[in-house]
């Protein structure tokens, strides 16, 4: 075991000093600077070189072994015992995974460390209950409290008895499908679509019209045309950012896909993932039509995808116990856990410190991307963190792909995404897993020096 001749940096700090010290203690494990295993300095030891008192470094000691980062073991000291997650990324090539569309990795140990504490807090708020409990399918009057003062911004001020706390947007979408669609129907969704639609839709046996798209997103008149040919009850999108072609729906195409909508009886299921990103975002499909909206707004791209909760607003005049009798013969409810993380966050302010992180790490990386990828081939928007790449006529998507993984990248085909075929020669390109923005740019330069070659001379066939 390596001991630390470690110091906390608490010059800036207010309030108690044994908190200061804990909560240095916290930044630096955040930070990386102290690591599982290290032995804490000896309580004396410390109280003399920061001129203290020892009791107030015992304090401290006793207050981080009480948030889980350090451990006392008889005879030998203290230890850090709190773990660092693993980088996304190599360190060694910089090269990187960018299948996955996580939201960007921020770098400020400060926050981090605060969305640490907000989780440790809990412990105190709510005692073992917290663990040892069930709750509500559709989550607690709380959850669903800080559910709507999270969704305000953009749906205004709504009733708390039209919300439900979902498992995920995966976990609400299964739910809602299966609420609201039989077996063997049809529901209209976008040409190109979240892979998680389609999959639900697979496992419940729902067909899906994929409706044509053209850079602003989904066609108002091709959905007029899926609404006569399929009568559908159900329009799936994605307005805002949509994944993966990053488009956003103007406010004339929202009214006039509301007012298809209405004409042809069809309910909207709104996918609001990356509603929360843009610092201007257009109207909110169910702010424009509440009566007909089923508006689903995960957390995991604006705050954190390991907690696995979405806030689900029902139409108006609807009651949430239909949705939440099928969250209960889906998945049972939310986490009360993570569901009280959530809460914790939103009212506290820290999931509105994470979503301005995430904001400004998703412009910085775009504006990587616009230096090392030719502008013609890029569809990206400065707020989103994902890129759909048009590969040039040379190009086939999947010899592009099975390319970049053999250099170790991996991306997603457009395969993956569509409702209906052909899929077109596009790839997307997942900004937020790269650990740094170095690493990120090693990775593009990569993608950008493909995109370049002949096909046909970059491998080699005998
Ligand atoms: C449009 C869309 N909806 C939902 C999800 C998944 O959300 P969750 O992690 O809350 O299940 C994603 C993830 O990529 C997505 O892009």
């Amino acid at each position: 075991m390596t001991t630390t001749n470690w110091s906390p940096s608490i010059s800036k700090a207010g309030g108690p000093l044994y908190l200061a010290i804990a909560d240095a203690l916290a930044t630096d494990i955040a930070s990386g600077r102290l690591t599982d295993g290290f032995r804490l300095p000896p309580q004396r030891t410390l109280a003399d070189q920061l001129g203290i008192d020892f009791t107030t470094v015992s304090r401290a000691y006793a207050e981080a072994r009480k948030r889980g980062l350090v451990e006392g073991r008889v005879g030998q000291g203290t230890y850090v015992t709190a773990r660092r997650p693993a980088s996304a990324g190599s360190a060694v090539t910089g090269i990187i995974d960018m299948s996955m569309n996580l939201p960007p990795r921020f770098d400020d140990p400060d926050l981090a460390a605060a969305m640490w504490d907000g989780i440790a807090q809990l412990q105190s708020s709510h005692g073992l209950d917290l663990l040892m409990r069930y709750q509500e399918a559709g989550g607690t009057s709380r959850d669903r409290a800080a559910g709507a003062a999270w969704l305000a911004p953009r749906l205004g001020e709504i009733d708390t008895g039209r919300l439900l706390v979902a498992p995920g947007a995966q976990g609400a979408l299964l739910a809602l499908l299966g609420a609201l669609a039989a077996p063997g129907e049809t529901i209209c969704a976008e040409a190109l679509t979240y892979p998680g639609l389609l999959a639900v839709a697979q496992h419940l046996r729902i067909h899906v019209a994929g409706i044509a798209m053209d850079a602003q997103g989904l066609i108002p008149e091709a959905f007029e045309e899926a609404c006569r040919k399929h009568a559908p009850k159900i329009l799936y999108c994605t307005p805002t950012l949509h994944n993966p072609t990053t488009a956003t729906l103007s406010l004339a195409r929202r009214e006039r896909i509301v007012s298809i909508a209405r004409q042809h009886n069809v309910l909207i299921v709104e996918d609001d993932a990356y509603g929360a990103l843009p610092a201007k975002p257009v109207a909110a499909l169910a702010a424009l039509a509440p009566d007909i909206t089923y508006h689903v707004a995960g957390l995991a791209k604006c705050v954190a995808p390991a907690l696995r909760v979405a806030y689900v607003v029902v139409p108006q005049g609807r009651t949430v116990a239909h949705l939440a009798g099928a969250v209960r013969a889906t998945a049972g409810m939310a986490s009360p856990l993570t569901s009280a993380v959530a809460t914790h966050w939103v009212e506290n302010g820290i999931a509105h410190s994470v979503l301005a992180a995430i904001r400004t790490e998703a412009k910085q990386r775009q504006a990587i991307v616009s230096k090392i990828l030719p502008a013609k081939l890029v569809q990206a928007d400065p707020e989103g963190f994902h890129v759909w790449l048009k590969l040039p006529g040379h190009w086939n998507r999947s010899d592009f792909a099975a390319r970049l993984r053999s250099a170790g990248i991996g991306v997603v085909t457009s395969d993956a995404f569509a409702a209906t075929e052909p899929a077109p020669e596009a790839v997307r390109l997942g900004l937020g897993a790269a650990p740094s923005h170095a690493s990120l740019a090693a990775s593009l330069e990569v993608v950008a020096a493909l995109l370049a070659q002949q096909s046909a001379m970059s491998s080699m066939v005998v």
